[in-house]
């Protein structure tokens, strides 16, 4: 993870470095820093914890120059400290870098230094790089990089500045991502788009394997192995710093749910012909044909996405009756996964750079597999090497804890279900209206459920001081309570747990006592008297009951302790709405905890290490 900034122009240099980081804390907090290329020096300046301690420090020494990088940090190789905040630089402050990534060889090339002379002040990977920097330096800073790198294994998003060159900004970029922003006399490098964007929306995507040198008035990119000039088209970004910004609500995460409506009728737009009905995706080329090779499909994806891919292998299977696996990317990659040329693989990623998506993505095709990849990053590491990409529309996603991105790839598999469906022609014609209604229907009903978190405000109050929270579901509920159990432990560092509902008195129902809190969806209609059979089995063990259910099924009050409604539905798509009171659940009750709603603890908002 870590978020990497650098900077050549005009402009105060200290000021773009730290409103860069400020947009890149998202990918790691636990230190920051920045070095800028001060008189005929390298000047670092950097302190672990939040960037607000960076900027006490910076307060007595404004610099007055030019060019600088900085780096926000997620801690893998040794503890958040001052000694291993980056930037890291040679004993004679003459290179520092920045590092987004792993070196995975980092402790052999650290050895070999201290052999001949060497020391280190951190225990960071990243360190043994500033060192190699000094030590194969013979006056030309693009061959070094090339020797520098030939040294490395593992993955690296690199920023150098030298003292030998105040008018060049180096960047290298191998597994880690990387952008390059030009703008009017000035030009800049960074982990993630939003934190250019107020200088430039004209973008470089830096691939695998290349590297770019910056002058304030000009951008080289280069093939890093032979120095190959390269000719990349401009990519033009077509969102705004508004929508990277909070917009009046006090947290991005608030304003991310809020904004849920709108990203689900940007992902809709141009994907349902109104006169025929039909989904179309105008980035798959699939025929009939083509569809009929894929004998079965298998999601990957972690996290939240994962839980989107659960929600996906439910509605593929019961649309198309194709076989739908779901797996953990990060354990799908180590074992022998049964994947061949008649496998749809679809990953799933909301930055298109997880580290375990993208090598899923890779084996996946390696097996000879055709991978779709449903992302919400253009130009991100996933996009650009899977077979086919449907975008979601959600816009950038900045709070640590997903709930847009979510809602759109659950919308996506939607489509894709009936998409695939009416292709094979495994659904009537009438069906398929009913549910692309269903569906269309759903920003209107959210905007309706969003309008009442009071109720949710107050139960997160209650449950706020609780050791656990256990959420239940069956059939398509389960798959939304494991969403909302990962998102209440993930700000709220509640312990919690979620359960097919049926699966409680197989064990976890020896955890429920007087008052323990209960979440309970109860939307899937042929399961809804089993359901409640579940619910009065934790009744009578003294737990406390909140049930979510539709409208229409008014009964369950008798049976829980408090209700919450979603508006009716077809039990199909209620995931799209059940899991908007679960989010709000989280989001109150960490808030009420006083945490850090947006950078929970202990986590990045990408995952660019294995
Ligand atoms: C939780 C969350 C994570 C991500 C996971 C995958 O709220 O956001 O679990 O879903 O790290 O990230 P992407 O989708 O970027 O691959």
């Amino acid at each position: 993870m870590c978020g990497i900034i650098g900077y050549i122009g005009e402009k105060d240099v200290q000021q773009v470095l730290t409103a860069g980081l400020s947009k890149l804390e998202y990918r790691g907090y636990d230190s920051a820093g920045i070095a800028v290329h001060h008189g005929d020096a390298v000047q670092v300046n950097k302190s672990k914890g939040r960037l607000d301690e960076l900027h006490h420090q910076l307060e007595p020494s404004p610099f007055s120059t030019r060019m600088g990088i900085g780096h926000t940090r997620w801690a893998t190789h040794g503890p958040p400290s001052d000694q291993n905040s980056h930037p890291h630089t040679d004993a004679g402050n003459e290179f520092a870098i920045v590092h987004n990534g792993i070196i995975e060889n980092y402790l052999e090339i650290k050895r070999d230094l201290a052999e001949i002379g060497y020391t280190f002040s951190s225990e960071t990977d990243s360190e043994v790089i500033s060192h190699l920097f000094h030590y194969l330096y013979e006056g030309n800073m693009t061959e070094t990089i090339q020797k520098v790198v030939e040294r490395l294994k593992g993955a690296y998003a690199l920023g150098i500045v030298s003292k030998h060159e105040p008018d060049r900004l180096y960047a290298v970029r191998e597994a880690s991502p990387l952008i390059i922003g030009a703008g009017e006399e000035e030009a800049l490098i960074s982990s993630d788009i939003p934190a250019v964007l107020e200088h430039t929306r004209d973008i470089y995507i830096l691939e695998d394997g290349e590297m770019a040198v910056l002058t304030k008035n000009d951008i080289t990119l280069l093939q890093t192995k032979t120095g190959q000039p390269l000719n990349r088209e401009i990519f033009r970004v077509d969102w705004n710093v508004e929508q990277a910004e909070k917009n009046g609500y006090d947290h991005f995460m608030l304003k991310e749910i809020h904004e849920q409506p709108e990203a689900l009728k940007k992902t809709l737009a141009g994907r349902v012909d109104q006169a025929t009905k039909r989904v179309q995706f105008e980035e798959l080329q699939w025929s009939l044909e083509r569809v009929e090779q894929w004998d079965k499909i298998t999601i990957i994806a972690c996290g939240t996405a994962y839980h989107a891919g659960l929600i996906g292998k439910h509605v593929i299977e019961e649309l198309t009756r194709t076989p739908v696996d779901v797996e953990v990317a990060s354990e799908f990659r180590y074992r022998r996964p049964i994947i061949d040329e008649k496998t749809l693989v679809i990953v799933i990623s909301q930055s298109g750079e997880t580290a375990d998506t993208l090598a899923a993505l890779r084996q996946s095709q390696h097996l000879g597999a055709n991978v779709l990849a449903i992302t919400n990053v253009v130009g991100s590491s996933i996009a650009r090497e899977a077979d086919e990409v449907i975008l979601t529309m959600a816009g950038p996603e900045i709070a640590v804890a997903s709930t847009k991105a979510y809602t759109t790839q659950v919308l996506v598999f939607y489509l894709l279900g009936i998409y695939l469906a009416d292709l094979k022609q495994k659904i009537t014609k009438d069906y398929r209206i009913q549910l692309l209604e269903a569906v269309l229907d759903i920003p209107n009903k959210m905007e309706e459920l969003l309008e009442y978190s009071e109720a949710l405000q107050r139960y997160s109050e209650s449950i706020k001081d609780a050791s656990s929270v256990f959420f239940i579901g069956r059939s398509l509920d389960h798959a939304v309570v494991l969403e909302g159990s990962l998102k209440l432990k993930e700000i709220s560092y509640i312990h919690s747990e979620a359960y097919a509902a049926g699966e409680l008195k197989h064990g976890t129902l020896a955890l429920i006592e007087e008052g323990t809190p209960i979440i309970a969806l109860i939307t899937q209609k042929e399961v809804n008297e089993k359901m409640l059979g579940n619910i009065k089995e934790v009744k009578a063990r003294g737990g406390h009951v909140l049930g979510v259910s539709m409208k229409e099924n008014m009964e369950m009050l008798e049976y829980v302790d408090e209700g919450c409604y979603i508006p009716d539905s077809l039990s199909l798509v209620t995931p799209l709405l059940t899991v908007i009171p679960l989010q709000l659940i989280s989001y109150y009750t960490s808030l009420a905890l006083g945490n850090d709603v947006d950078k929970p603890r202990n986590l990045a908002k990408s995952v660019t290490v294995e």
